[in-house]
This record gives structure tokens, C-alpha cells and sequence, in this order.
């Protein structure tokens, strides 16, 4: 083994997302394996800035792999994003011994990490946002858990809605990206999802929708909105304006941030955590850990900052199908 890299640190950055800890936790076993010493940055980037660290041993990790949010706290960092901010950081990583940065995060977390690659400062990346919106992986952290608590909760309001024939109208998180409530809106058979990669047509999208399902005999309607894409509060009322019905709102919101991460996320966190020391291990630098075609692999994180990720076509056209959108 090539042991170059003699002390590592790992961050959180930007949302937190279910499978962080177990990244984490993943990160510093991976670092004992490989004699390694594993230092915890707390609060992402403006830890790094004010050398806010701790030592991450085996026992610190200890029961990671079972909890939501990160142990390391996360933040978003404006004074990161000034030169002299991201000075401070390469200059602190030096101060404090490291030889490598593991950030694991969103895409403002890996855009951070080409940045300190840029000041020289050696990192990986790993990809862990619930929206799944990181333009160059296929697949981040937090995504399965956030969907199946929103298809947990969406189940129960089922129940409720289609006792009293109503109308449900469930805000999803998402600001920019529509993963969340296409991937739900197929998972609870939605009668109509709106995303925010899709301009806007309520008439079409949602009356119409609605006015087709009522004569295929159905008796409760459910409209999943992503965040993005305007005020659930609204579109209920266009709903009431347009049908009579008297719909009921329902934001998901930060519950879908949190609680123990699912099988999918815990295997991939774990993965990608020790994918991420081997690079190091095996003399690899500034590379983002990604998914591609299912599999873990690693591609350069100044080429990784510049991709972007649109809405997979076959889970759109599938959702379409399914709603008999036309
Ligand atoms: O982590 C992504 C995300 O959940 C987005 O879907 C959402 O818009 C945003 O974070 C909200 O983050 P916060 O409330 O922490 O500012």
C-alpha cells in the first residue's frame, strides 16, 4: 500500500441529507483500516476556515450508521465563497496537517471542493443531497430515505382523502429539481405531479387532470408540487376556484431531511465513504466519487462541477404513461 496520506478530514456541507452519518462513519473505519489518522471538520467549509476540528476515531463513529443528520453539523458559507475566505481554508487545511479533504454534500459542496483544488488543497468529493439534482452522479445520498418518507406520509393521507373524496395537494422538496416528486408521484399513483423543470400550466396539468380522473370513476385526487415550482396554498386554491372541490394542503417539508436512512442509502453511504480513503490511499486526488450506470466509480472534480442533471426521461415518460399525460 502507498501511505503517503497520513491524516484525512471530513466535512458536511449545505443540507443534510440521511446517509451522511454513515458516510461519515464509513470514512474514518476506512481511515483506521488503512492506519490513517480521520479528523472531523465541524459546520462544513467555515469549520475548515476556523479550524473547528476533532479527532474521529473508531468509537466516535460508533451507531452512525442507524442515525439521520450529521454529527459534524453542516452549514452554507458565505464567506467560503470570497477569495480571501478560500484562502483562509487552504491556509487552515495546511495549519492543521491535512493531507486530503473528504467533503461530502450537494453540488455547492463539490463546486467548494474544486475550489479548495484549485488553492491546492488535495480532495474528494462525495455526493449526498436529498434532492438528487448533482449535475455529475446519477445517484446522491439521502435521495431514497427523503422519498420513501414522503411516500409514507402521501400513503397515510390516502386514507383520509379518499374516506371524505377529497382533494390532497402535497408540497415535496425541491426547489430546483423535480426528482422528489416524480420518483413519489409513480411510487402513490399521483393524479398529477408538478415539477419545476416544466413551465407551469395549471388548467392543463391539474383541472384537466383531475377532470379526467373523475370520469374514470375515481373519488380522491392527489397533486404532488415540488417546492420549486410555486405555493401549494395557491394551487389549492385555483383547485377550489376550478372544481368546487375544497382541497387540503399538506408541506412535507424538512421531515423528508431527516430519519434513519434506508438499506439504499446506508450501502451507498458506507460505499462511497470508503471508495473516497481509497482514492487517497491509492495516490488519487480532487476527484468527485459519483454513480455511473450503477456503479461507484470517480471522475474529475473540476470536470464534475460543470456537468448538469436534467429529470431522467424514462421515469418522466413512465410517469406520463401512468397519469395519461399527454
Ligand atoms: O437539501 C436540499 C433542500 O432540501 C432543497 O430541496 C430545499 O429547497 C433546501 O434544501 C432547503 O434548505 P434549508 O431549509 O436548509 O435552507
Amino acid at each position: 500500500m502507498d501511505k503517503k496520506v497520513k491524516r484525512i478530514g471530513v466535512l458536511t456541507s449545505g443540507g443534510d441529507a440521511p446517509g451522511m452519518n454513515p458516510a461519515i462513519r464509513a470514512v474514518a473505519r476506512s481511515c483506521k483500516f488503512y492506519d490513517i489518522e480521520c479528523i472531523g471538520i465541524r459546520r462544513g467549509y467555515s469549520g475548515l476556515i476556523n479550524g473547528d476540528v476533532l479527532p474521529l476515531d473508531d468509537q466516535s463513529v460508533n451507531g452512525l450508521l442507524i442515525r439521520g443528520g450529521t454529527i459534524l453539523y453542516t452549514a452554507r458559507c458565505s464567506e467560503f465563497q470570497t477569495e480571501e475566505g478560500l484562502a483562509r481554508a487552504a491556509r487552515s487545511s495546511k495549519y492543521i496537517g491535512l493531507d486530503g479533504i473528504i467533503a461530502i454534500g450537494g453540488d455547492g459542496t463539490i463546486r467548494g471542493a474544486g475550489d479548495l483544488a484549485n488553492c491546492g488543497v488535495p480532495v474528494i468529493s462525495i455526493p449526498a443531497s436529498i434532492d438528487n439534482d448533482i449535475g455529475c452522479t446519477e445517484y446522491s445520498i439521502g435521495f431514497d430515505t427523503a422519498c420513501n418518507t414522503a411516500i409514507e406520509a402521501i400513503d397515510r393521507l390516502r386514507d383520509t382523502m379518499q374516506s371524505h373524496e377529497r382533494c390532497s395537494v402535497v408540497e415535496v422538496m425541491g426547489k430546483r429539481a423535480g426528482h422528489i416528486a416524480t420518483y413519489v408521484g409513480i411510487a402513490v399513483g399521483a393524479t398529477s405531479v408538478l415539477v419545476p423543470e416544466h413551465e407551469l400550466d395549471l388548467d392543463g396539468d391539474v383541472i384537466e387532470m383531475i377532470r379526467r380522473a373523475r370520469l374514470s370513476g375515481r373519488t380522491h385526487y392527489m397533486i404532488i408540487v415540488a417546492e420549486g415550482v410555486g405555493s401549494a396554498v395557491e394551487i389549492a386554491q385555483y383547485v377550489k376556484d376550478h372544481t368546487g372541490m375544497d382541497p387540503r394542503v399538506t408541506v412535507l417539508g424538512h421531515i423528508q431531511r431527516g430519519g434513519t436512512p434506508t438499506a439504499r442509502d446506508r450501502v451507498t453511504a458506507s460505499r462511497m465513504g470508503n471508495y473516497a480513503v481509497r482514492c487517497f490511499v491509492e495516490g488519487k486526488a480532487n476527484r468527485a466519487v459519483v454513480t455511473h450506470k450503477g456503479e461507484i466509480t470517480d471522475i474529475d472534480i473540476l470536470e464534475a462541477v460543470k456537468m448538469e442533471r436534467g429529470l431522467q426521461e424514462s421515469m418522466v415518460e413512465c410517469l406520463n404513461t401512468l397519469t395519461g399525460t399527454r
